[in-house]
């Protein structure tokens, strides 16, 4: 994990980009980071007390939650009980929606994202992929570079670089290689979907947001996803809404169960499948409901 982390600086101020402290806060907030122990992940993300307002809807309720850095965390639960919703106020994307009240806090490496963190910093380093693979209309080596570039880097040299590397990351790169200047809408579904991951990774974000980001895809392309989700954890932190049971079990080490608003139950993946505390949980679990 540590080398991983350090090369992922190293990369970054390659990149000439500014921040450079993600190791040290880290470390940080890991408190009492043992001796060459096996010291319990930190929490990259904490959620805490959340109250979301979309006008007098109350959309989610008291919702306190951990995202263990390096850790896939899976948000599971029915339709409209408000993980997209979790999910955007991760990086403020909730800010954009008229009428939209939070309560609470939400940190990022113990700074407070709504009150200590700008916002574009914060978008760039939470970064988010969609449901619908969503490339921009244009080729693909642009769409990877349009993050750094919106970010001051122009050298072609350097971009080439990154975009080589996050290519390479979204496990996309021997399949595009001789096609970066082909339009990314010609790919297929699958492969629109890893661009977008490599998109996101191109800006060097600490962590990746993705919402139900295999429902789309056929089942070949879903396994290359979950394989890829396995290997970006060791880089990045990952919090992924899914609807299939089997993927959240597949892929991650975290889950925690929604409902109506109400984070019900969260623990780890394997506790929350085989032995949930609450009844509404293995209800769900156990594809009784949703
Ligand atoms: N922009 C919005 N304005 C008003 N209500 C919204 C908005 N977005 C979501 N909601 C409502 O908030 C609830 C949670 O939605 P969402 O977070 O999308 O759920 P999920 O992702 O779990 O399906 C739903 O009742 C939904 O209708
Ligand atoms: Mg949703």
């Amino acid at each position: 994990m540590t080398s991983g982390t350090m090369e992922r600086v190293t990369t970054r101020e390659a990149a000439g980009a500014t921040r450079t402290t993600v190791v040290p806060s880290a470390g940080a907030a890991a408190g009492a980071g043992a001796a060459g122990g096996a010291a319990p992940a930190a929490n990259k993300m904490v959620v805490s007390d959340l109250n979301l307002y979309y006008k007098e809807f109350h959309a989610l309720k008291d919702v306190s939650l951990t995202f263990p850095e390096n850790q896939v965390t899976a948000l599971i639960g029915p339709s409209g009980c408000g993980k997209s919703t979790l999910l955007k106020s991760l990086n403020r994307m909730n800010d954009l929606v008229e009428g939209c009240r939070v309560e609470g806090s939400i940190m990022l490496d113990g700074s407070d994202a709504y009150r200590d963190v700008e916002v574009n910093d914060l978008r760039r380093r939470v970064g988010m992929v969609f449901q619908q693979p969503n490339p921009f209309p244009m080729s693909v080596y642009d769409n990877v570079a349009f993050g750094p570039r919106t970010h001051g880097i122009k050298k072609r040299a350097e971009l080439d670089e990154i975009v080589e590397q996050s290519l390479r990351d979204a496990a996309i790169w021997d399949e595009l290689k001789d096609r970066l200047k082909k339009n990314a809408l010609g790919l297929s579904g699958g492969q629109q979907q890893r661009l977008c991951i490599a998109r996101a990774l191109a800006v060097r974000p600490e962590v990746l947001l993705m919402d139900e980001s295999t429902s789309a895809l056929d089942p070949i392309s879903t396994a290359k996803i979950e394989e890829l989700v396995a290997e970006l954890k060791k880089s990045y932190t990952v919090i992924m809404v899914t609807h299939n049971m089997l993927q959240a079990l597949r892929v991650s080490d975290k889950t925690a169960f929604f409902l109506l608003g109400e984070m019900v139950e969260a623990g780890d993946t394997d506790t929350i499948f085989t032995t949930p505390s609450d009844p509404r949980t293995a209800d769900y679990v156990a594809g009784r409901f949703g």
